[in-house]
């Protein structure tokens, strides 16, 4: 089979070399020639575990393509899957520019019974949307399918070789049989449906784990001020075989490029027909928004403000495994810290610089290359984003004059063990301890 995938994120390079494994013909295509040309050297231009191997062996193998022309890889194609940015607008709702810009110059080359999918999370309805744009251009007889994906950055070459399941939204069976025939490799269960439920389950879901994520903070909060531990009460609530234990520990709220994105984009579709009071999503939204404040400003008031104070920062991104920074909480806590007078130190394992001018410009901060400098002379640690490196990091092994403050900010560290390090431990939601 000929496939093509318009779009070179994360989504788009780990689906091309995914599909490129199975034995097909695959052109990745993007209209960024800097981007393109790295990627048929092999190199990823983003950090993704697992992805430049499988890339590579797709190269070599000569099943897998890159290039800036729709042409080549449009022509003779059986598929084409769109997985260009779906971002938001000032008022939440989500920009189809990219999907429209490269809809129509994909258009002209479109041959007849071709199947226009898309994987770009779009809402319901944005298949008729499609239909015209491509109708305009192109006079064949065509199929159209909504595709989307459940891969998590981090780990996006298993989510996609091992989903749980693969959403197949179609309007005929033709369609139906060639999506299935490309992803019978995965022997993962097919979930055939419309192409809006196809659509709005990828909001749903994304959006109840969010819910999930705030839901926990939110508890972990309530433990503050009821002296509760929030690891023993989501112990014991998922232990509930209705709950389950997965994908809740308490953090700074959700971040990253979806997330945040895909509450707010059902939060301002469901404004339609929803009231204010109604708007589940925009409440979620709100909670996750004020919970970076929430739990900062406890820990400023146990330090008695920032203010002339050295903390240390560790870890940049938004999540470990990735050196993706959208939507990462350093970018809304180190300006806090500064503009409250701290000196601010940093280390991430991956990130090289913070995705901020403003922020790496500032005569009080200074990114270090490993957590021993970072944290040398600090008054304060956050160890604010899990990465194994720093949550197996030997604290002990950090000699100050004067006791620090460790922050575990996601609940990894074992407090017994930070204390006995010579720290004092401040964790998220663990009053008791
Ligand atoms: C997410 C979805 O999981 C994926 O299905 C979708 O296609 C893209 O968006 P991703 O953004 O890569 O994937 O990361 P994920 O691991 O889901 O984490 C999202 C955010 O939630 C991160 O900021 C993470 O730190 C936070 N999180 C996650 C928590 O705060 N607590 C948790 O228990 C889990």
């Amino acid at each position: 089979m000929k496939l093509v995938i318009i779009g070179t994120g994360f989504v788009g390079v780990t689906s091309s070399a995914v599909y490129a494994s199975f034995g097909h013909q695959v052109y990745g295509v993007d209209v960024d020639e800097g981007k393109i040309a790295s990627l048929s050297r092999g190199e990823v231009p983003f950090y993704e575990p697992k992805l430049a191997p499988l890339l590579q062996s797709g190269l070599s193998s000569g099943n897998l393509h890159f290039t800036t022309s729709y042409r080549e890889a449009i022509e003779g194609a059986h598929i084409v899957i769109f997985a260009v940015g779906t971002p938001s607008r000032e008022d939440g709702s989500i920009d189809l520019q990219y999907l429209e810009t490269s809809l129509k110059q994909a258009a002209d080359y479109l041959q007849p019974q071709t199947i226009v999918a898309i994987k770009s999370t779009v809402l319901p309805g944005t298949l008729d949307l499609v239909k015209k744009i491509v109708s305009e251009r192109c006079p064949h007889q065509l199929h159209y399918a909504s595709l989307p994906e459940f891969l998590k950055e981090g780990s996006a070459v298993d989510d996609t070789l091992y989903p749980d399941r693969v959403v197949i939204g179609v309007e005929d069976d033709f369609t139906y049989r060639l999506l299935e025939q490309l992803h019978a490799p995965l022997k993962a269960p097919l979930l055939r449906v419309s192409p809006a439920s196809a659509q709005l389950a990828k909001y749903a879901s994304n959006d109840y784990l969010a819910l999930r994520i705030v839901y926990a903070n939110v508890i972990s909060e309530i433990c503050h001020h009821a002296g509760a531990d929030i690891d023993e009460v989501l112990a014991i609530m998922g232990s509930e075989k209705r709950i389950g234990s997965h994908y809740w520990y308490p953090g700074l709220g959700y971040g990253g490029s979806c997330f945040p994105k895909d509450v707010k984009a059902l939060a301002a579709y469901t404004k339609q027909f929803l009231s204010d009071s109604e708007n589940l999503f925009a409440f979620i939204n709100g909670l996750n928004n004020k919970r970076p404040l929430q739990v900062l400003n406890k820990l400023e008031q146990t330090m008695g403000g920032f203010h002339g104070k050295k903390i240390a920062v560790l870890g940049l991104s938004f999540k470990p495994n990735t050196d993706d920074q959208r939507e990462a909480p350093a970018l809304f806590i180190i300006p806090y810290l500064l503009e409250h007078g701290a000196v601010v130190t940093s280390y991430d394992p991956m990130v090289k610089a913070i995705a901020s001018e403003t922020i790496g410009s500032q005569p009080n901060y200074r990114q270090l290359p490993s957590i021993a400098e970072a944290v040398a002379g600090a008054d304060a640690i956050i160890a604010l984003i899990e990465w194994q490196e720093i949550i197996s990091f030997d604290f002990s092994s950090v000699k100050e004059a004067k006791k620090q403050y460790l922050f575990d900010v996601r609940n990894q560290l074992i407090p017994e063990k930070i204390k006995l390090a010579g720290f004092y431990y401040l964790g998220n939601g663990r009053y008791s301890k």
